[in-house]
């Protein structure tokens, strides 16, 4: 039998450890060969392929990115989207497909295996981790990593020079990344985009850090927005490829912090460095035990399903309850981590 593999959205750490697990158990235990599509479901659709086999996985469990390549073509928004993706499987006699990706990347896969009957089983990523049905994304501990680093690191310039630091990190439309490096990483204020923030509290939090001779480090998630100002909205624009981009909150809080208070701020944006570089070993181990799944849903025929954590076991869910709606930051969990602002 003949699978094909394909990852599509943003990449994330952890991607090559799915992939090297599937085409490894698939291979020795299955004795399946697989086809390796190219930049997400645009290999489908233009019947782009790479090799994939267990020289082709050779070394890449620790590699960030992904080597199949990634891209965020949907054939649900092209006419004959569906059509040429049915033709390319059948042409390559492939027998089921392992979508990897996010909310848009398993949409696909959702609605191909329910509405089309195109064998697809999913494996959530995404550095986010704000996909349902499962407790964590791989990606999302490598991410959360990088930026308590990064947080880390601007304490000791802030304190030299008393001065506030405002980090952006990513998350468009949960906080998880922001709430979890902002702890870890010992913030005085943390923004996210569940709630928006009122800009004189934050000012008086600064106010006080101050106050008690500290430099305060505030974390926002991009998609965080004030509730009392209209900047960042205003702000909000289409990208070439019609994505939406709210720029610059960081920025905009960073010269409202001078403004209000008279502090000095300056502003980090972390940006694709929390996506970029080696998996943490958190990571490898979610990442690989979602891969060795994956593969046992293809041989159990159990199509439309989709992977998740829950707790510590590798559970299968229907495709579709992963994307139905985002996970976002609980209000009662942001208010205890609320204890440490100012
Ligand atoms: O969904 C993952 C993510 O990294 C978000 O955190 C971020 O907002 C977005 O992708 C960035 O997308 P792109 O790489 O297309 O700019």
């Amino acid at each position: 039998m003949r699978v094909g593999v394909l990852t599509g959205g943003g990449d994330c750490p952890g991607l090559n450890a799915v992939i090297r697990a599937i085409v490894r158990k698939g291979v020795q235990e299955y004795g399946y060969d697989f086809v390796g599509f190219r930049d997400g479901w645009r290999g489908p659709l233009e019947g782009d392929t790479v090799r994939l086999d267990i020289p082709a996985v050779r070394g890449i469990l620790p590699r960030g990115g992904t080597i199949l390549g990634s891209s965020r073509t949907n054939p649900l928004r092209r006419e004959d989207g569906i059509r040429r993706v049915q033709d390319t499987l059948a042409d390559l006699d492939v027998s089921a497909l392992i979508a990897i990706g996010g909310e848009d990347t398993l949409g696909v896969a959702g609605r191909l295996a329910d509405e089309y009957g195109v064998p697809c089983v999913g494996v959530p990523k995404t550095i986010d981790n704000d996909l349902s049905a499962t407790d964590y994304t791989f990606g999302f501990d490598t991410a959360v990593s990088i930026a308590t680093e990064a947080i880390d690191r601007l304490h000791t310039t802030a304190e030299s020079h008393m001065r506030v630091l405002v980090v952006e990190v990513m998350g468009r439309h949960a906080g998880w990344i922001a709430l979890h490096s902002g702890l870890a990483g010992g913030a005085n204020v943390i923004l996210i985009p569940e709630q928006p923030f009122d800009t004189e509290q934050v000012c008086a939090w600064v106010t006080s850090r101050f106050r008690a001779s500290y430099a305060p480090i505030v974390v926002v998630a991009e998609g965080a927005v004030p509730r009392d100002g209209d900047m960042v909205l205003k702000d909000q624009s289409l990208d070439s490829f019609g994505h939406v981009r709210l720029s610059g909150v960081g920025e905009w809080l960073a010269k409202e912090i001078e403004k209000r208070t008279g502090k000095e701020a300056r502003t980090t944006v972390l940006g694709h460095v929390q996506r970029g570089g080696t998996p943490s070993a958190f990571d490898r181990w979610l990442a690989t035990r979602f891969g060795l799944h994956a593969i046992d849903c293809v041989h159990d025929g159990d199509h439309g399903a989709m992977v998740a954590l829950r707790g510590t076991d590798i559970v299968r869910v229907p495709i579709a309850q992963a994307t139905a709606r985002l996970k976002t930051v609980d209000p009662e969990l942001y208010a205890e981590v609320g204890v440490f602002f100012g």
